[in-house]
This record gives structure tokens, sequence and C-alpha cells, in this order.
């Protein structure tokens, strides 16, 4: 299951990607907001990236301004790992060699057609393994030694 939320700078690109997403038979779950008024992007980042976090949702999808504050807010979360990207090659990258479980974007920075394009490359990408599973070891390492401190 794929989740995905955002905030009101994410509202319109969130509503095309879910229309992509539904066409494509993903099986996802809109986390809000639901509509244009102002709201806090860490309300959401939560919502999605716990889900995410938790094994409820295999994978997240984050939509704010510019994505900055998302992909801050998401990462605060065991488990997570949340890329903001802006182009293809980011877009693929992000899920081949950092096996991106939440994807964030900026609904001020892409065009709809941009974003879903983003979309389509890192849900269709596969993640490489092999030499960059020894690095993403490294951050639960990380992780581990700072939950526990
Ligand atoms: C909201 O105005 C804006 O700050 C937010 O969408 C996002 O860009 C934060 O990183």
């Amino acid at each position: 299951m794929l989740v995905i939320g955002s905030d009101h700078g994410g509202y319109e690109l969130k509503k095309s990607i879910l229309e992509l997403l539904r066409k494509r038979g993903v099986n996802c779950a809109d986390f809000g907001t639901d509509g244009s008024d102002s709201v806090d992007y860490p309300d959401y980042a939560a919502k999605v990236a716990s889900a995410v976090s938790s094994g409820e949702a295999e994978l997240g999808i984050l939509i704010c301004g510019t994505g900055i504050g998302m992909s801050i807010s998401a990462n605060k979360f065991p488990g997570v790992r949340a890329a903001l990207v802006h182009d293809d090659f980011t877009a693929q990258m992000a899920r081949e060699h950092n096996n991106a479980n939440i994807l964030v974007m900026g609904g001020r920075v892409l065009t709809p057609d941009q974003g879903k394009r983003l979309v389509e490359i890192w849900y269709d990408a596969k993640y490489e393994g092999g030499r960059h599973q020894k690095r993403l070891d490294k951050i639960s390492v990380i992780e581990q030694r700072v939950i526990n401190h």
C-alpha cells in the first residue's frame, strides 16, 4: 500500500498524482490535506511517515511547497528514507541507490506533468542492493545510536 499526503502548497500536485496512481491501479490512501487552506506540513509528514515507519504502508509520497519541510520532518521517523527529488535522475537514483520509501516533491517547484513523471520513474525503478545495502545498513546503525542515546 502507498500513502500520500501534502500541505496546502502541495495540494494541487497531490490531486494530479492521485489521479495517476488510481489510473495505474496502485492501492493508495490519501492522508490529506483536503483543500487549499493553510495547514502545517509536519502534521501531514507525520501521518505518512509513521505509516511507513510502522510497516502499515510500504511506500509514501509527500508534497509541500518546496518539499524541504516534508523531507526534514519525514526523516525523523525510524526506517524512513525520504528523498526530495527534482528531476528524472534524482527520482531514479532515489530508488535504485537509496531505496527511498518516501518520495518528496515540491508542488511549487514542479508542474503537474513533471510531478507525475517523477512518481512513475521512482515507482517503476528497482533498488539495486549490492554495495548500496552496506550504506543503508550504516544509516540504520546511526539511527539506532541516536534512538539509544
Ligand atoms: C508553506 O507556505 C511552505 O512553507 C511549505 O509548503 C513548504 O514549502 C515547507 O518546506
